[in-house]
């Protein structure tokens, strides 16, 4: 085997809400980013496992002590249980990759990373340290960096990649970001869930409804702006399944992340150097799950109106753009920007 052969390149995207990988032989996957112990002998007994990660995971909840480890971005200090779950999920992807994370059949596995853009020096380390013994050489980088590099979007663009437990800022400049072209805000999925199930619950004292639910109805129903027909969902009250009326809910719910992202947009905008900033404006992309709620791409590019306009699009393909983004980058760096890892 030639050293290209021998060695797999892989970009993954270690998400709050879903991880996917992206490997240099053509293979892609997802999973949802959950990993569940059986909670007793019974449950051990029914399901014949001693773990289940993804889908497989969150469909056996009640069977199941589950974890999603990540929050806010970062890995749940202090709970080993939380850092066994982030293991087993860089474990299963790269299992998914086809490679035996024991042995590796001989091949040596190089990963690039995604991670929040401003909490990179803190989850560095705590990746790292997940990833010992899994892979041979790592590259950690800021997941809008890496949806940047797989865009091919370097030069004069703004990304803000509108995930579950964050939301990523990056301008980039045609070279690697600088921290104050970089931001984190903690205002995204997770935060819309939160408020929803607040405004849901004060309105419906009475309901029942778990934050899978909602979660669900949110990505089914989101929008900002003016509704295109009302948000009717069904949930159980007193055992009985009864009709909800959620409109204002879901839309006081899904604008409210628009205020501190608009803000940060504006920052980081004026910030570029002045004779670039308009083609900055013109080439805003929006990535990431949340980027998905109707009407968001049009309401932050109304914002721009008073700054002398700009564009925004959202991204074809949010699931892969972060890996794809991590393996286009894991193929083109030099040998000195692998970090080696520890056998
Ligand atoms: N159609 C939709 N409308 C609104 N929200 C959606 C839609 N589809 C997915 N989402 C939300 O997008 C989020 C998941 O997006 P994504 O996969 O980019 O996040 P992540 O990478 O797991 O999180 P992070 O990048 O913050 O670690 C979840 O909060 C999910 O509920
Ligand atoms: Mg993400």
């Amino acid at each position: 085997m030639s050293p290209k052969q021998k060695t797999l390149h892989v970009g993954i995207d270690l998400g709050t809400s879903r991880s996917s990988i992206s490997t240099s032989n053509d293979k892609r996957h997802m999973i949802q980013s959950y990993v569940g112990w059986p909670l007793d002998l019974v449950a051990r007994k029914v399901l014949k496992r001693d773990v289940l990660v993804g889908q497989e995971a969150l469909d056996n909840r009640s069977m199941l002590d589950l974890h999603r480890p990540l929050e806010e971005g970062l890995i749940k200090e202090g709970s080993e249980k939380d850092e066994a779950a982030v293991r087993e999920l860089l474990r299963t992807l790269v299992k998914l990759a086809g490679v035996d994370p024991e042995s590796r059949g001989g091949k040596e596995l190089r990963a690039v990373v995604g991670v929040p853009a401003e909490a990179l020096r803190v989850s560095k380390a705590q990746v790292h340290k997940a990833l010992a013994g899994l892979v041979d050489r790592v590259m950690i980088v800021s997941e809008p960096f890496a949806v940047a590099y797989g865009l091919e979007a370097l030069l004069h663009s703004l990304i803000i990649d509108i995930g579950a437990g964050t939301t990523d800022f990056c301008v980039m400049n045609g070279r690697f970001p600088t921290e104050d072209e970089q931001r984190t805000l903690t205002n995204a999925g997770d935060w819309i869930d939160e408020h929803l199930a607040q405004l849901v619950a004060n309105r419906h004292p009475e309901a029942k409804i778990s934050v899978h639910m909602l979660r669900q109805w949110k990505e089914d129903h989101s929008f900002v702006g003016k509704p295109k027909s009302s948000v009717k969902v069904t949930a159980p009250v007193d055992g009985v399944p009864t009709k909800l009326d959620i409109t204002d809910e879901m839309r006081q719910a899904c604008e409210g992340i628009l205020p501190p992202i608009i803000e940060t947009m504006m920052d980081l905008l004026a910030k570029v150097e002045p004779e670039f900033q308009e083609k900055v404006r013109n080439n805003i992309i929006l990535a990431g799950g949340s980027a998905l709620i109707k009407g968001l791409a049009p309401a932050i590019q109304q914002q721009l109106e008073k700054i002398g306009g700009g564009r925004v699009t959202v991204v074809k393909d949010p699931v892969f753009v972060g890996s794809d983004g991590g393996l286009a980058l894991a193929l083109d760096a030099p040998e000195s920007e692998w970090e080696k890892m520890p056998a």
